[in-house]
């Protein structure tokens, strides 16, 4: 196993060498994700200072217009991900069509991103994050990005929370990596994250108990909380999900009587964090079958989501279930 400290350049490499016919691809992919998501980390931290250097008339002190924080990580995305040659095409949620890059003709994969998540909490200064999801191109269209979860080559988030951290797989378990931003790197440590078999936090927008649409979601909520488990629901998924990932127990953004699918997205939110969590050891389910198993109908299409633990997610399909 990786030592602590390696950093990810390098940890990235030695994983592509276990694989004689590797080509580097999915290395340079991978480093080139690390990389923009450094640059949007900087923004991030700047984003209180951007008031005092001069929000005024929309322009900073170098004379630039001042954008927001999500379109800014959307640009930087699509202009890393486009420079890089890797990637056909791309999809990102704040996009209506996907892209293909003059760069990418080469290019062996696609990939779907949110480039920034928890935009709400942005002006408060709580976690925000990246997340992506990278597929094989098959023939080279949109319908490139209507595949099921299960079929992602890697897929990971970048958390801009205390410290900055990028978690992500190829389907052979799940490492994390925090920035040491002294040396603008990103560190190994957390390798090899599995997720508890159980846990004791809860994590859903309760607001909406009274919109939701399956009676068998409240009683197993009110189970929970007989059971002795606490409520965490910060509204930003990456972080919502990388503490469930850590810390075990159950994320769920449900849907309601309003919105038939809920409210996170298949490709951009809800099939990464679902290929992260079951490489990690835990369980994912739209309520009818696994996340990983949805095929996509559409590329902004939303799903249901239920991610966690083995033993809470079974337990809410069992409430689910009668
Ligand atoms: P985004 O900022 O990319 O639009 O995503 C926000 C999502 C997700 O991060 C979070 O889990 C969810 O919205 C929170 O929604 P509610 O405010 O409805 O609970
Ligand atoms: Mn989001
Ligand atoms: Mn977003």
């Amino acid at each position: 196993m990786a030592k602590i400290g390696t950093n990810l350049t390098r940890f990235i490499l030695e994983e592509e060498r276990k694989y004689p016919n590797a080509t580097g691809s999915l290395s340079l992919a991978l480093n080139t994700i690390a990389s923009a998501c450094k640059v949007i980390a900087s923004h991030v931290r700047m984003a209180g200072l951007v008031d005092i250097l001069g929000k005024a008339g929309k322009t900073n002190i170098q004379g630039e217009e001042v954008q927001k924080l999500d379109e800014l990580s959307n640009e930087i995305l699509i202009e890393y991900l486009s420079d890089c040659g890797e990637f056909y095409a791309l999809a990102s949620e704040e996009l209506d069509e996907p892209i293909f890059p003059e760069n990418g003709k080469n290019g062996k994969y696609i990939i779907s991103f949110d480039p920034l998540d928890g935009s709400s909490n942005i002006d408060v200064n709580v976690s925000i994050g990246t997340i992506f999801s990278i597929h094989k191109k098959l023939e080279g269209n949109i319908n490139d990005f209507l595949q099921e979860g299960y079929k992602q080559v890697a897929a990971g988030y970048v958390i801009y929370g205390s410290s900055t951290m990028l978690v992500y797989s190829t389907g052979n378990g799940v490492n994390g990596f925090t920035l040491d931003p002294s040396v603008g790197m990103f560190l190994l440590s957390h390798p090899n994250i599995k997720i508890p078999e159980k846990g004791k936090i809860y994590s859903i927008n309760e607001a909406n108990a009274k919109k939701w649409d399956k009676e068998g979601l409240k009683d197993f909520v009110e189970n929970l909380k007989e059971e002795g488990y606490t409520s965490r629901y910060i509204g930003s998924m990456v972080a919502d999900v990388h503490r469930t990932l850590i810390k075990g127990g159950i994320f769920a953004y449900p849907s309601d009587k309003k919105n038939k699918n809920g409210k996170l997205r298949l490709l951009y939110e809800a099939s990464p964090m679902a290929f992260l969590i079951e490489q990690a050891g835990g369980k994912t389910t739209t309520g009818e079958e696994n996340i990983l198993k949805v095929k996509p109908s559409n590329i902004h299409q939303r799903v249901p989501v239920f991610l966690g633990s083995k033993k809470e997610v079974n337990q809410l399909l069992e409430f689910l279930n009668g």
